[in-house]
């Protein structure tokens, strides 16, 4: 009988799932767009058949090693695992994998790097092992709760430390926008207010991405409105690890509603910033398109 699932061992398994479904996506070679399939929130929200294929073979990967875990993937919701259960003892009832198979999905469809395979691992209801790839940079992101974050580039590993103290005034901040035309322009409304504050705003188009960018010191803080968990459940530990705090507004955790990623110091200025803007609100529709 073993204890708790050891998460450098769920990581290696969720590593090798996000590479190779890395080259999958990456073995299009952009002649043409791939088919957009189907819309979601909006009709700019958008999945194409590489998404799903994506999301089939990390699905299957993940099956193969451990079969009575659950899996939360965006394309195909949750899906508990077959009969296995915890008679075994490893735990394999605790464990639920959370699954982005194309993050930044419209820097794919136009031939944009910055997107990425984003798969992690939860023990209990707390992520434990976090993988972002990102294969068009040729780079890895990974953590294990614990173990600290690490950048594979090469045959290269990185240990990820992010920056400490960096003033609001001379920070690079990443966001990014919903779907929706009535939380985007509040999103709008509140980088507007932001900006003559700080050095610069990026806009990334990967949320996991971004929080590994903040990892690595590419970016001092990310902050967004509206995101999935599985846009942030591996690259939140991953920032984490890295020594960056990552978290909601007034000490509440990140969540859909708001999540904010910085080193030391900054979030609190970010946060306080972030606070006095009200920013966990949308416009109605019509505002939003009538502006
Ligand atoms: C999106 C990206 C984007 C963020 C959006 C997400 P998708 O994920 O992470 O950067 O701004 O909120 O929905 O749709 O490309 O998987
Ligand atoms: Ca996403
Ligand atoms: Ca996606």
């Amino acid at each position: 009988m073993s204890g708790s699932p050891d998460p450098e061992e769920l990581l290696r398994i969720a590593a090798a799932a996000a590479s190779e479904a890395g080259r999958l996506l990456a073995s299009w070679r952009g002649d043409e767009r791939p088919e957009v399939v189907e819309t979601k929130s909006s009709p700019t929200d958008v999945v194409t058949e590489m998404d799903r294929k994506s999301e089939a073979l990390i699905t299957r990967r993940i099956r193969a090693h451990r079969p009575a875990d659950a899996v939360l993937g965006e394309e195909g919701g949750q899906t508990d695992g077959g009969p296995g259960g915890d008679e075994g003892g490893d735990g394999q009832d605790r464990v639920r994998w959370i699954v982005d198979p194309l993050d930044g999905t419209v820097n794919y469809l136009y031939g944009l790097h910055d997107w990425a395979v984003s798969i992690a691992a939860e023990v209990d209801g707390t992520v434990v092992a976090g993988v972002v790839e990102v294969p068009r940079r040729g780079e890895t992101f990974t953590a294990a709760a614990g173990h600290g974050a690490w950048l594979q580039r090469g045959e290269a590993r990185l240990a990820l430390h992010c920056p400490a103290g960096v003033p609001l005034g001379q920070a690079l901040v990443g966001t990014g926008f919903g779907y929706d035309a009535g939380r985007r322009q509040v999103q709008g409304e509140v980088v507007a207010a932001l900006l003559p504050h700080v050095r610069d705003i990026r806009r990334g188009g990967s949320a996991a991405v971004d929080l590994c960018s903040v990892a690595a010191g590419r970016l001092d803080a990310f902050y967004e409105r509206g995101l999935n968990y599985w846009d942030f459940a591996a690259g939140g530990l991953i920032a984490r690890e890295a020594g960056a705090t990552v978290g909601g507004l007034a000490g509440k955790a990140e969540s859909t509603s708001l999540t904010v990623a910085a080193g030391p110091g900054l979030y609190q200025q970010l946060e306080a910033f972030l606070a006095r803007l009200n920013p966990e609100r949308d416009a109605s529709r019509n505002q939003g398109r009538d502006a």
